[in-house]
C-alpha cells in the first residue's frame, strides 16, 4: 500500500510529523511526502523536517509565494502529475491552507482516494482563505478526521457524518511527544535578559493587510506590563519597517518547533491569531488571547483560557488581567489520534474508496 501526504506550510509540517512517525509501525506501508514549496525560508520549513525528524520530502513542487489563484492552480498542476506518476491509494491532506486544497482537488479529480485531517473547523468567517479551503476539502475529500467533538457535530450537520470520524488531534499528539525532547538546548537566547514574558506570533491576513489594525497591536503590545517575545512570521516581517513599538517588544526571526515549545511552557500567556498556538497555549495550560474576530478551536473559550479580542486595546488589556481560570477539558483526544486515523484508513472498505458519492 502507498500513501502520500501533501504538506506545504509551517503548521502542515507539525501535524504530518505524527502520522508519518506512525506510519513507521507499518512496514508494509510505503509513503510519499508531497512538499508544495508553499512554505520555503530555512525557519518556516527545513528545521521542522530536521527537528521533528520527518523524512525528506520525494517531491519538492517549489511553488513558492504568489498571489490565492495563481499559488494554488501551480499546486494543483504540480501535485496532479506526481499523483499520476506515483499513484498512491490513499493522499492524506491536513488543515486549510492553499497546499490542502489544492491537494484534495488533485486527488478527487484523479478519482485517488483521500483523506483530511482537521476536518470539520469552522470560522463562519468566509473572507478567510482557509474557511474556503476547508469546506472545499471537507467536500471534496473522501475521508474527514475530526479533532473535536464540534468538528464531528459540524460535518454531520453538513450531511459529511458518515465518512467522518473521531479521531483526536494530531497537534495534541504532537505537542505530547515533542515536548518530551525540549531542553535548555532550545532556550532563545533572548530568555538571557528576560524571565517574565508573554509569547505573542502575528500572521493572519485578517491582522496584517490592514496597516492601522497592525500598528493597534503593536501599540499594545508596547505597552503591556510584560515584555512581549514575538518570533514573527515572514508576512508580517515585510510590515514591520513601517510600524512604531517600543522596547518593551522584542521581535526574533521564526523559531523551530521546539524552542517555541520552550518559548511556550515559560510564558505567562499567550496573545496570537495563530489556530494552532491557540490550541497549544491550551495543551500547556497558558492563557490565551485571540487578536482575532472569530475562533475555530471554540473548546479552548471555556474557563477563561481563551478570549476573542481582535484588535481592541481596551478587551485585550481587560482579558490580560484575567486570573480566575475553570478546569481544562480534554477535548482534543488521548494523545494517539494518529494512530487512529491510519487504522481508520487501512478500515476503510475498499469498496467505498472514491465512491462516496454513490
Ligand atoms: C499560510 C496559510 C495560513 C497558515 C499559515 C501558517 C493559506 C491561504 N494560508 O499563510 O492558513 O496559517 O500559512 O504559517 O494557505 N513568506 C516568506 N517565506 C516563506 C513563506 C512565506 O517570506 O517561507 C512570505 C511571502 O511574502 C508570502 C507571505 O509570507 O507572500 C505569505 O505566505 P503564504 O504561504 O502565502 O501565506 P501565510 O501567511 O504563510
Ligand atoms: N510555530 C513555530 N515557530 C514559530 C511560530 C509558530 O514552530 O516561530 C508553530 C506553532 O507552535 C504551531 C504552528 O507553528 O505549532 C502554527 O503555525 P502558524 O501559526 O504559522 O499557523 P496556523 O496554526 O495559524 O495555521
Amino acid at each position: 500500500m502507498k500513501i502520500a501526504h501533501v504538506i506545504g506550510a509551517r503548521p502542515q509540517f507539525i501535524k504530518a510529523a505524527t502520522i508519518s512517525r506512525e506510519l513507521k509501525n507499518y512496514p508494509h506501508i510505503s509513503e510519499v511526502l508531497i512538499h508544495t514549496g508553499q512554505h520555503y525560508d530555512t525557519n518556516m520549513s527545513d528545521i521542522f523536517f530536521k527537528q521533528l525528524h520527518i523524512p525528506e520530502p520525494h517531491y519538492n513542487l517549489e511553488v513558492g509565494s504568489a498571489s490565492h489563484g495563481k499559488q494554488t492552480g501551480l499546486m494543483l498542476e504540480r501535485i496532479e502529475k506526481v499523483l499520476i506518476d506515483e499513484q498512491p491509494d490513499w493522499l492524506i491532506t491536513y488543515g486549510d491552507t492553499n497546499s490542502t486544497v489544492a491537494g484534495s482537488l488533485a486527488a478527487a479529480k484523479l478519482h485517488i482516494p483521500s483523506a483530511h485531517v482537521e476536518a470539520g473547523l469552522r470560522s463562519y468567517n468566509r473572507k478567510m482563505p482557509e474557511e474556503i479551503n476547508r469546506i472545499a476539502t471537507d467536500h471534496i475529500s473522501d475521508l474527514l478526521f475530526a479533532p473535536t467533538q464540534n468538528a464531528m457535530k459540524i460535518l454531520d450537520k453538513e450531511g459529511l457524518g458518515t465518512i467522518a470520524r473521531f479521531s483526536g488531534d494530531v497537534m495534541y499528539d504532537s505537542i505530547l511527544f515533542y515536548s518530551a525532547l525540549v531542553n535548555e538546548a532550545h532556550r532563545p537566547p533572548i530568555l538571557r535578559k528576560i524571565s517574565k514574558y508573554y509569547l505573542a506570533t502575528i500572521h493572519r491576513p485578517e491582522n496584517t493587510d490592514n496597516p492601522q489594525r497592525l500598528q493597534n497591536i503593536f501599540n499594545v503590545f508596547s505597552e503591556l506590563d510584560l515584555p512581549v517575545i514575538l518570533p514573527l512570521h515572514p508576512r508580517t516581517q515585510k510590515l514591520v519597517n513601517s510600524i512604531k513599538y517600543s522596547d518593551n517588544l522584542h521581535i526574533l526571526d521564526p523559531v523551530g518547533y521546539l524552542e517555541i515549545i520552550y518559548l511556550l511552557k515559560h510564558s505567562t500567556k499567550v496573545l496570537t491569531d495563530s489556530g494552532g498556538l491557540q490550541k497549544e497555549a491550551y495543551f500547556m495550560k497558558k492563557p490565551c488571547i485571540t487578536l482575532r474576530d472569530q475562533t475555530e478551536w471554540i473548546e479552548t473559550l471555556d474557563g477563561n483560557w481563551n478570549f476573542i479580542v481582535a484588535a481592541n486595546k481596551q478587551k485585550i488589556m481587560e482579558k490580560i488581567g484575567v486570573t480566575e481560570f475553570g478546569p481544562l477539558h480534554n477535548a482534543f483526544g488521548d494523545g494517539h489520534a494518529g494512530r487512529r486515523i491510519i487504522q481508520d484508513i487501512l478500515n476503510y472498505p475498499a469498496t467505498n474508496r472514491g465512491e462516496s458519492e454513490s
